[in-house]
């Protein structure tokens, strides 16, 4: 699963006014009017108004279908992550917002396979300083940084020195957390997937400031996961994998240790040993970055700006990532392009819609 990342060129604040200089806004979007496989619901239309999961309706969360599109039947607008540029804000609208400004989405499904929207100001946090941030890393910050910064932060109690351990290490979320624990002065047991190529993967991972990059099976081995921490105890465990994966973080965390699950890529149910639940305490918790949002909106603003002050300092480094570009002139053929790709294959890379002007 390859999540798509909109990236709205423009975005209007407000339905009170929301003409452009051109007196209107036209824009082009894809819609899908039910819930399945993306290439199969996804439609194309130019009208006044890439995470694949909301298209198949497998999340709890569902975007709501509406005939405010201006399409036959009821649609909605794909696409939950995103920057966007403010063109004009209404006469009640904050009057610190001005266009030209960027900012992200609060929360989830807020449409951004699209050129133009109309937003309200509670749907969006705005980027205060611009400068120093590439278009691609505001829009790529809200979902994988954030959901590795709170993991982080919110459940182990962890200091600098301690170890966690984490699956598919080399995932967007796994490189933010190595990244943000970096900083953090943390230490991070990285598993992998074995490979053609492993050794240079292994080495990116150590560049990014991973302590030790080991595959699922190297995971395996007791005693060299002892020698590996010099007996210290690994306090937190990110499972983006479960299945035998998720068991073996359960096995490898020490007493009281607490393992957090985020994602599920192998599709497999996991087990946690009793004897880690009794004898070593070991507490179990999911995270979702859209639940905790709700509610937490001036925490996630003060985050936000904690990962773009790393960005600009140069200590946080971009996931790599595919774009395909959208302008007036693109047809539904190049669209799909990627799409279809991120359903097939894990290409490593993350796609990335960028909208430009013809
Ligand atoms: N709960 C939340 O709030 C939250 C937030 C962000 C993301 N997520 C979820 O976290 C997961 C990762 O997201 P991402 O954007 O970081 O992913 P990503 O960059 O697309 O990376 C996907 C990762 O999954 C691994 N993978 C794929 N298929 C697998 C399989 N069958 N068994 C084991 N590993 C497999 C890949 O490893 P290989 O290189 O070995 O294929 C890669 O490490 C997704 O499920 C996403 O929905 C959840």
């Amino acid at each position: 699963m390859l999540r798509r990342v909109g990236l709205a060129k423009r975005v209007l604040t407000t339905n009170r006014h929301y003409s452009t200089r051109f007196g209107y806004a036209h824009s082009r979007c894809l819609v899908f009017s039910d819930f399945g496989q993306p290439e199969k619901v996804l439609k194309w239309v130019a009208s006044p108004p890439l995470c694949m999961n909301p298209i198949e309706g497998v999340y709890p969360e569902k975007p709501e279908f509406t005939l405010e599109l201006g399409t036959g039947g009821k649609s909605a607008v794909p696409g939950n992550e995103g920057l966007v540029e403010i063109v004009s804000c209404g006469s009640k609208v904050n009057p610190s917002i001005r266009p030209g400004q960027w900012a992200i989405m609060s929360g989830p499904n807020f449409g951004t396979w699209r050129t133009y929207a109309q937003a309200r100001e509670a749907n969006l946090i705005m980027i205060p300083d611009k400068e120093g941030i590439s278009p691609v890393q505001a829009a790529t910050i809200s979902v994988n940084p954030s959901t590795a910064y709170r993991m982080l932060n919110d459940f182990a109690g962890l200091e600098p020195g301690d170890y966690f351990v984490q699956n598919a290490a080399n995932s967007g979320v796994g490189r933010s957390a190595i990244q943000i624990g970096r900083l953090w002065g943390l230490k991070s047991i990285n598993i992998v997937r074995d490979r053609p190529g492993i050794q240079k993967l292994k080495e990116e991972l150590r560049s990014l400031g991973g302590t030790e990059v080991i595959t699922e099976a190297e995971a395996k081995d007791r005693r060299s996961m002892a020698k590996m921490t010099g007996g210290q105890p690994v306090k937190l465990a990110l499972n983006c994998v479960g299945g035998e994966s998720a068991t073996n973080l359960a096995r490898i965390l020490g007493q009281n240790g607490h393992l957090v699950t985020y994602g599920a890529m192998s599709k497999l149910p996991f087990s946690v040993p009793a004897s880690a639940l009794i004898f070593k305490n070991i507490h179990c918790h999911g995270f979702w970055i859209s639940a905790w949002s709700k509610g937490n909106e001036a925490v996630k603003s003060q985050m936000i700006i904690d990962i773009l002050g790393w960005i600009r300092d140069g200590k946080f480094r971009d996931i790599p990532y595919e774009i395909t570009k959208w302008s007036e002139a693109t047809g539904l053929e190049t669209l799909m392009e990627p799409v279809k790709r991120g359903i097939s294959e894990y290409s490593g890379r993350k796609g990335i819609f960028l909208m430009e002007d013809d």
